[in-house]
């Protein structure tokens, strides 16, 4: 197949890390199973560090970043797949090694695809994203560790991806959402997703130094790291649970034992980029079902063309972009 499409090239060269819009041929792209036409892809913190040239996500340049795709199968010769099927890719290789959804094709493994859920757009899907997903992950593992019904549950990084996302799935399904943010002007907006409170980073951190502090959530959804983890943990009630899912703030836990001796609660590691495809499926089925989301539209900060991406990248490593953005790769 010889068709030529447009694809965001970062390339290496003397002065740093550049990018432009480069036509390219369906031959240039690694020989999968799948060719996927990419209708829309997402903005993830992930694809500004593939951009600007991090060898820990991508260590070959000239590289097309986009850990998400959603699109049509072109063309299968593995797998389920047929021609026209509506198909979303979310992690596993894509977007770092392997050229991602910020081109108009990609072509991967049959066992990196999913079936977009018939209660989701590939729009829609990708307002989640690998961001949504790993909310989702993050708050059916609170639920398989027994979270109190109706909680209270801390969510850091509260106007991030996966913060947004927790907030709007929790509140929906009946808890009661603290946001911990590091933004003021995004406290009104993430009530108005669910939130039934905001508190400041300092706030959290107040009297941090303790070994242990007043027990007040019932679970914990992070993807912050850092001080502001262990101080969610050092606040957990007793055999509650947090989630551990990034490293916005930092990689460290300054954290002793206590907590987890002395109150029997749970740290609970959540990853949806090498998660069996199974499971991926299985979530994506129950954002599309019951867990649905009505504040889908709110989430989304910005819906953005392939040029209009590179500005974005400093702007996300800089944690200022607010909720989902949503890249249109082409025309549906
Ligand atoms: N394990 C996995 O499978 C997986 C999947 C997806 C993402 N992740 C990781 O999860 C993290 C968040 O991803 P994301 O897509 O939600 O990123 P994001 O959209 O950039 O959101 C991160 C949020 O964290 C807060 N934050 C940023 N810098 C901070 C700091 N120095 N101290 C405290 N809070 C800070 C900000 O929220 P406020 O302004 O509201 O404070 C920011 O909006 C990243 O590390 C990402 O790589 C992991």
């Amino acid at each position: 197949m010889s068709e030529k499409f447009r694809a965001l090239r970062v390339e290496q060269g003397t002065a740093g890390f550049t990018c432009a819009i480069q036509q390219r041929a369906v031959s240039d792209l690694a020989d999968g199973d799948v060719l996927i036409r990419v209708l829309w892809s997402s903005l993830n913190y992930k694809d500004a560090l593939s951009a600007s040239g991090n060898k820990g996500v991508t260590r070959r340049f000239p590289h097309t970043p986009g850990i998400d795709v959603a699109g049509l199968v072109e063309r299968a010769s593995d797998g389920p797949w047929k021609a026209g099927d509506k198909v979303i890719v979310t992690g596993y290789d894509l977007g770092m090694n392997t050229d991602g959804g910020f081109g108009e094709f990609v072509s991967v493994p049959a066992d990196w695809v999913v079936r977009c859920p018939l209660g989701l757009t590939l729009r829609s899907s990708m307002v989640l994203g690998t961001a949504g997903l790993t909310a989702a992950l993050s708050v059916s593992s609170l639920i398989d560790a027994g979270i109190d019904e109706g909680g209270d549950v801390l969510v850091t990084g509260a106007s991030g991806g996966v913060g947004s996302v927790a907030v709007a799935l929790l509140s929906q399904l009946g808890y009661r959402v603290t946001a911990v943010t590091g933004r003021e002007s995004s406290a009104e907006w993430l009530k108005s997703l669910g939130a039934s409170e905001c508190i400041s980073r300092e706030a959290l951190l107040e009297n941090s130094a303790k070994p242990m502090l007043a027990p007040k959530w019932s679970g914990v959804v992070d993807a912050v790291g850092g001080e502001i983890l262990a101080a969610a943990i050092k606040g957990l009630r007793y055999g509650a649970s947090a989630t551990c899912c990034g490293m916005a703030g930092s990689a460290d836990l300054p954290l002793n034992v206590f907590p987890f001796i002395l109150r029997g609660v749970n740290l609970l590691g959540v990853d949806s980029v090498e998660l069996p495809v199974e499971i991926k499926q299985q979530v994506w089925d129950l954002l599309g079902t019951d867990w649905s989301l009505n504040k889908m539209a709110d989430l989304v900060a910005a819906e953005l063309s392939l040029e209009e991406l590179p500005a974005y990248f400093p702007q996300i490593l800089a944690g200022q972009v607010r909720g989902r953005a949503v890249v249109k790769v082409a025309e549906e």
